[in-house]
């Protein structure tokens, strides 16, 4: 049932605030005074003391379930001091890459029926790993073949093109990072403002989707272009990756994410007045950064819209030369979540403009059940 919405798509994107609600109900815990701030993760809680002991975590996953993973690694690595690696699930297969008894594997699909994620998850069992899976779907294959897991519970998921389960996976691997990152003294305070983000997030979600009208008038501008650049990087590289694949699953345009730190390496070649391009540079320890990279795409006459934090439009764009986004700041580890909405109102608004199916883009299926 897609309510007063014209498609799912839209209704997903809008649907956020709550699906992120429920995604975390009952498994934040902010106690009274004398009750420290904690999660539960019932499906974990037998598996927590050996996913801290593990050499390594290995995040394996397609697509969207692949950037969600990507979105979130840093948390991981922070709070847990554990190593985390990223694998696509076809990659790893066609390298049967080393996996081993002393690592912990988690395996991320909204279907949970995906067949190379399936496939991986066969693998990494094969080979002794601790198998963890995180999924939209109760009972699925991968729900069933892990050793423990946790749904994202973002509610079922129609339109082709992953959204509000892409946000829920963030958070539930969040929660994940907390959960493994346990209580020390030293992490206490980034702990407490990461559960408290948490807690916020579905109202900044709500605030970001107030960005339709300038998504849909964005969109009009770019309605006839062959491509779109997205430049992110540390906890955003994810979001360039998924802003990227939206516009290209839905709206069939081209469009690449691009790690802002190999802007040298090659992609500044493709820079002209003529290519649109994203830049993501909302607040973060990687600001200063994303405003040198800015002042280089304006050198070279980039037309540039630029995604930043509330207020800090003048310290993005010089000469107000370029179009702004403006988003409200969470937690840093939180962003990608509030970020990556106003590229799934872009890519979904494009897609109507373009004349494309939203829900059914053409060749591809929701759930990938063959290799
Ligand atoms: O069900 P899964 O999360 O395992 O699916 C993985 C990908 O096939 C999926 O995320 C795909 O990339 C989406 N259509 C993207 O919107």
């Amino acid at each position: 049932n897609k309510g007063n919405y014209e498609h799912y798509m839209q209704k997903e994107i809008h649907e956020q605030p709550e699906s992120l609600k429920t995604t975390m109900r009952g498994r934040l815990i902010r106690g009274g005074s004398c009750k420290a701030k904690t999660v539960l993760l019932g499906g974990l809680k037998d598996h927590l003391k050996t996913i801290r002991r593990s050499r390594r975590i290995v995040f394996i996953g397609c697509g969207t379930s692949y950037n969600a993973a990507l979105a979130a690694r840093p948390i991981l690595e922070e709070l847990s001091g554990v190593p985390v690696t990223m694998e696509i699930a076809s990659d790893l297969l066609d390298r049967q890459g080393p996996i081993y008894r002393e690592d912990t594997a988690v395996f991320v699909s909204q279907s949970g029926e995906t067949a190379d994620t399936l496939l991986a998850l066969e693998y990494a069992l094969e080979n002794g790993a601790l198998c963890v899976g995180i999924t939209n779907t109760v009972g699925s294959a991968i729900a069933r073949h892990t050793h423990c897991g946790i749904h994202i519970n973002a509610g079922c998921e129609i339109g082709v093109a992953s959204t509000k389960a892409y946000t829920s996976q963030i958070v539930v691997m969040a929660m994940l990072a907390l959960a493994i990152g346990g209580d020390t003294i030293s992490n206490q305070a980034r702990r407490e403002a990461v559960i408290d983000g948490l807690f916020d997030l579905p109202n900044n979600v709500r605030e970001v989707l107030k960005l339709d009208q300038e998504m849909k008038d964005l969109a009009k501008l770019l309605v006839a272009e062959q491509s779109l650049l997205v430049f992110g990087r540390g906890y955003n590289y994810a979001t360039a990756l998924e802003g990227a694949l939206k516009v290209k699953e839905v709206a069939l345009m081209h469009s690449e994410g691009i790690l802002a730190g190999e802007m040298k390496h090659g992609p500044l070649a493709l820079v002209d007045e003529n290519l649109p391009i994203v830049v993501i540079a909302t607040r973060d320890a990687c600001f200063s950064k994303q405003q040198s990279v800015i002042q280089q795409l304006h050198a070279r006459k980039g037309r540039l819209i630029v995604m930043c934090s509330k207020g800090d439009a003048n310290a993005v764009c010089l000469g107000g030369s370029c179009r702004i986004i403006e988003v409200p700041q969470v937690e840093d580890c939180l962003q990608p979540v509030v970020n990556i909405i106003p590229l799934q109102l872009l890519a979904y608004h494009l897609t109507v403009l373009r004349g494309f199916n939203v829900d059914q883009p053409r060749n591809l299926a929701k759930s990938v059940t063959t290799q």
